[in-house]
């Protein structure tokens, strides 16, 4: 189910000088939301710039729904100009979101803002039935962490920066943590390159992990065409998949990334 339409603004929170969150009322209409989907926001009240942009969903409440979002060019920056109480056009949910099929054991593995759609996933699960190590990877000061630390056995923060933690990517500790472990499931988000070396690792090792994969959209629906990324398929080899309809999940195994 896709709902299009408007939604209040509950509540506006900045992060840092560079990330903020709203959290926004769910509609009935809405259906089932899952960790991993997105939905396509209004950019502005004013209805410029014209292009919805992705958000992934952070949290998934009963009636609320949350957005974690990076200031990056004139779209996110104009969001923050929205204020509680107003009104926000959108579209979703959209995509697929992440499989999870009772897993025991998992690892969550993100980098800068691709943490958000981790954190709606580890909390979406039940502390009892499943033991999550994270490891998150930033440029400078790390946010948005304190959950992954309530709800990981085991937990690394990275960070390329700030040397309160240590310093490093994420593949370091991802790379020991499978030496001595295994996951019934690992759950990827964060930047291409970052997305890529660990599918290096991952296939080198005969491991399956899902990859939330990030695209330049339009649509967001399926019907233009921009957000194409290769996956393995048939007689060539390869097929294009769109991003906003086929995934933005997809299993490590199946991306062809190019360099
Ligand atoms: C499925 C999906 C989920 C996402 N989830 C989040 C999230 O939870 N939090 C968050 O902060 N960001 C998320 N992003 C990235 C976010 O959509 C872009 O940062 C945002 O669209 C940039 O818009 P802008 O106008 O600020 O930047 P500009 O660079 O000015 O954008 C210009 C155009 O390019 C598009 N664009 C630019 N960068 C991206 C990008 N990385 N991905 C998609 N479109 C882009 C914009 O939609 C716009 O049409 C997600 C992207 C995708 C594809
Ligand atoms: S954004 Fe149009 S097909 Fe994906």
């Amino acid at each position: 189910m896709k709902f299009v339409g408007k939604v209040k603004l509950l509540k506006k929170q900045i992060i840092n000088e560079e990330n903020f969150s709203f959290i926004i009322e769910r509609k009935n209409e809405m259906g089932l939301v899952l960790p991993g989907q997105f939905f396509n926001l209004s950019a502005t009240k004013v209805g410029y710039p014209m292009l919805k942009r992705p958000i992934s969903v952070s949290e998934v409440g009963e009636n609320t729904i949350e957005f974690t979002i990076k200031i990056i060019g004139a779209g996110t920056k104009a969001m923050l100009d929205y204020n509680e109480g107003e009104s926000i056009e959108l579209v979703g949910p959209l995509g697929n979101g992440f499989e999870y099929y009772g897993y025991r054991k998992i690892l969550v593995i993100g980098g800068g803002i691709g943490i958000a759609p981790l954190k709606g996933l580890i909390n979406s699960l039940k502390k009892e039935t499943v033991e999550i190590h994270s490891v998150l990877g930033y440029r400078d000061v790390p946010y948005i962490y304190e959950d992954f630390k309530a709800r990981s056995e085991k937990i690394e923060i990275m960070s390329e920066n700030d040397d309160r933690y240590r310093i490093g990517y994420v593949t370091e500790p991802v790379a020991s943590l499978l030496e001595k472990n295994s996951y019934d499931m690992i759950y990827v988000c964060g930047p291409h390159p970052m997305l890529r070396s660990l599918t290096d690792l991952f296939n080198s090792k005969g491991i399956r992990a899902q990859l939330l994969m990030e695209e330049k959209m339009a649509c967001g629906i399926g019907a233009c065409l921009v957000c194409t990324c290769k996956t393995k398929s048939g007689d060539f080899g390869f097929k294009h998949s769109r991003m906003c309809k086929d995934g933005p999940m997809f299993y490590s195994d199946e991306v062809i990334f190019d360099e």
